[in-house]
């Protein structure tokens, strides 16, 4: 745990003010919610081109919303674990996640952009209207009041990101003191791209070397909920020897 101890040393030395936390499934892994790549990840066993394109959608709404409301139900189950509940702590904190798992709310952060959407809300493909999307639906796939199908409000491959979403995260990661990168494999674009906005202390926590362990200032090689509670500590204690 060595580059534990050094960034910890680190937050000391620098003391940020302020703090990006970008998360990927790497944070919920410890929830017991499967990562999207790696072993047992679900891309090892579902195409993503069968379920998560709007093309997949237009196909088969049906076996579509039969592989959400199986995740959905994942998440209901599913607890925010210790990284979830350090990073609410954290003072002056936005949370940039690419989950979509609605755990970072439920831990009790209150800054959070979720770019890929958001497993609870659904949304009618005619009027594009939101609505929350809580308890499991009776009948699949769901319609609107409207007549037409609703679809899970998440951003699927091929599409935008949430207007504005990108724009706000970039602006708080290029002026963050620290950016936290947790549990993601920073492969998927855009949201990869937002670390290259950073330019001061930079801290991966991630049991493997993702794409962006190298351009992180320390890279520490465990699991969120083990490393997380630590760092936060960190920066809560820097905030106060100031
Ligand atoms: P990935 O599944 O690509 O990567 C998960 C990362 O979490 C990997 O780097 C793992 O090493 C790491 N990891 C696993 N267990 C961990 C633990 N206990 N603590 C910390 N890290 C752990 O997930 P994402 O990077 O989030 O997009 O994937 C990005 C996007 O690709 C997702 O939002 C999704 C997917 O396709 C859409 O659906 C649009």
């Amino acid at each position: 745990m060595e580059a534990l101890k050094a960034a910890i040393a680190a937050i000391h030395k620098q003391r940020p003010r302020t703090t990006v936390v970008l998360t990927g499934a790497g944070v919920s892994a410890d929830s017991g919610i499967p990562t999207f790549r790696g072993d047992g990840g679900l891309w090892r066993n579902y195409r993503a081109e069968d379920l998560a394109t709007p093309e997949a959608f237009a196909r088969n709404p049906l076996l579509v919303w039969e592989w959400y409301e199986w995740r959905r139900s994942l998440v209901r189950e599913a607890q925010p674990n210790a990284a979830h509940v350090a990073i609410a702590k954290l003072p002056n904190a936005l949370v940039v996640t690419q989950n979509v798992d609605g755990l970072h709310h439920r831990a009790g952060s209150t800054d959070v952009i979720e770019l890929h959407g958001s497993l609870f809300r659904a949304r009618c493909v005619r009027e594009n209207k939101r609505t929350d999307a809580l308890d499991p639906f009776t009948d699949l796939p769901p319609h609107c009041a409207c007549g037409a199908l609703l679809r899970p409000d998440v951003v699927w491959f091929g599409e935008l990101l949430p207007e504005g979403a990108f724009e706000r995260a970039a602006r708080a990661v290029r002026d963050a003191d620290l950016l936290l990168i947790i549990g993601t494999s920073g492969v998927v674009f855009p949201a990869a791209g937002l670390v290259s906005f950073h330019k001061g202390l930079s801290i991966e926590i991630n049991p493997q070397l993702s794409a962006l362990s190298s351009s992180c200032a320390y890279a520490i090689a465990a699991n969120a909920a083990e490393a997380t509670p630590p760092i936060v500590q960190a920066v809560l204690d820097a905030g106060t020897d100031r």
